[in-house]
Order: C-alpha cells, then sequence, then structure tokens
C-alpha cells in the first residue's frame, strides 16, 4: 500500500484522480463542516465549485428540503442559508436535508477529484475512523489537501501527515511518497496541540479577525464523530 500527500491539485488535471482512492481535506473550515453535517443527519451534501451552479442547483431544488451554504471570503454568501461554521450545522437545522456546499477551495477540490474510484472526506474532526476505514481498505491513496487559494497550508498538511503517521503505526508495508514523508515530519513537530496549532496558521488568523475564533476551535476537536462523508454520483453522503 502507498500513501502519497498532494498539498495543492491545482497544477492536476482532474483525470489524475480516475480510479484512485482519495481523501480530501479542508480542515478550516469546509471538510470541518461536511463532517458535522453528516454527523448530524443531513441527508447529503452536494459539493459544487462555482456560486453560478450553486444558484442553478438550489432553483431546481425541492426547497424546504434544501440548504444554499458555504462562503466567500470566510463569509456567508448572502441569499445562502447557512456560512461555513460547524456550529450552524446542528441536527434541528440539518437532519433529513440537502446540503448545497459552494466554499473556496474545499468544495472545488472535492469536485475536482470527482472521478476518483473511491472519495473520502477526512479532517481532525473524524481522523480515527478515516485511518481505520483506508487500514481496512489496503488500497493506494492520495491524500489531497484543498490548501489556500492553490497553495500550501499548515492545517491541511498537518492534518494530512498525522493521517499518514496513524497508519505508518499499524500497517508495515506502508509506501510513502517523498510528500507523505515530509507531512508525518510536519505533523511532529507541530500537531501537539491542534488548537494552538490552528490559531497560528495564516487562515486560523484571518477566520479569527473575521470574527470566527469559535470556529477554529471547533474545527480542532480530534475525533469527535465517527462518520466519513463519502462520494457517490455527484453527491457526499455517510458511509
Ligand atoms: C474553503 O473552502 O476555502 C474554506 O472552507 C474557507 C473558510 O471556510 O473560511
Amino acid at each position: 500500500m502507498k500513501i502519497n500527500v498532494l498539498y495543492s491539485n491545482i497544477f492536476l488535471d482532474d483525470l489524475y484522480f480516475t480510479g484512485k482512492t482519495v481523501v480530501v481535506i479542508d480542515v478550516l473550515r469546509a471538510t470541518s463542516v461536511i463532517v458535522t453535517a453528516i454527523a448530524n443527519g443531513a441527508r447529503e451534501i452536494i459539493p459544487v465549485s462555482t456560486l453560478d451552479f450553486a444558484m442553478k442547483v438550489s432553483g431546481d431544488a425541492f426547497r424546504s428540503q434544501t440548504l444554499l451554504c458555504g462562503e466567500r471570503n470566510t463569509k456567508m454568501v448572502e441569499g445562502f442559508n447557512l456560512g461555513n461554521s460547524p456550529s450552524e450545522y446542528t441536527s434541528e437545522v440539518v437532519s433529513g436535508k440537502s446540503i448545497i456546499l459552494y466554499t473556496t477551495n474545499g468544495s472545488k477540490s472535492i469536485v475536482k477529484a470527482k472521478f476518483a474510484e473511491n472519495l473520502f472526506i477526512a479532517s481532525f474532526l473524524n481522523l480515527k475512523v478515516v485511518v481505520k476505514h483506508l487500514k481496512k481498505l489496503k488500497k493506494d491513496v492520495d491524500i489531497v489537501c484543498a490548501g489556500t487559494n492553490g497553495f500550501f497550508n499548515m492545517e491541511d498538511s498537518i492534518c494530512a501527515g498525522t493521517i499518514v503517521s496513524e497508519l505508518k503505526n499499524e500497517i508495515d508495508n506502508l509506501t510513502l511518497s517523498d510528500s507523505a514523508a515530509a507531512s508525518v515530519t510536519l505533523s511532529k513537530f507541530t500537531a501537539r496541540s491542534i488548537p494552538n496549532m490552528l490559531h497560528k496558521t495564516e487562515h486560523g488568523k484571518l477566520l479569527i479577525e473575521n470574527g470566527f475564533k469559535a470556529d477554529v476551535e471547533d474545527c480542532a476537536i480530534l475525533d469527535k464523530y465517527n462518520v466519513i462523508p463519502y462520494y457517490v454520483s455527484g453527491v457526499l453522503k455517510k458511509l
């Protein structure tokens, strides 16, 4: 079994993912929101890569059962039902609902990996259950860090490194690409306190400046949930 980490997917063609097993991470905040929504009973999440498409899909949708959600420049988009804070996705709000999700980096990274054979969503909130599932699946894995505007970010890379590190402890013949090995090194130095690390990242600081300090803390909780969102036919559902 081989594991690779992509710190950005901007230079990759969508076809790169064909037939692969892929894990997408956007710790702050898209994949933390997706895990929270699915854990709280959302029926499905439809990730979209453009605002226009979000509007179009929601126009076609059965309105009372559908929520239009996400952010632009960290803030809720005008006319949307919810922003991109995990605390908004309570079971009272999302249970049984279809969620159309547009975000700056996370939803786009998921759409980009749409040709994967298996596509899972990870964050610190569901890290252990993802590791357990990958171990059982025994397939080569590409972990995609959504990053920030096409560039490396610390929080996704450290979350990826923590996954690789846990797999390495459990699987004897695991082969690491150079980028996967680098992510493990990174995670060792900085992941002792996840909240502390998240507060110091560029996006963590931006979220705090914009009034979302509680979100940074909510996204830092390790293994809060036991669910894996899984992408099939354009939607994310509970595996
Ligand atoms: C993204 O997709 O870029 C993020 O989730 C941004 C955010 O929520 O602040």
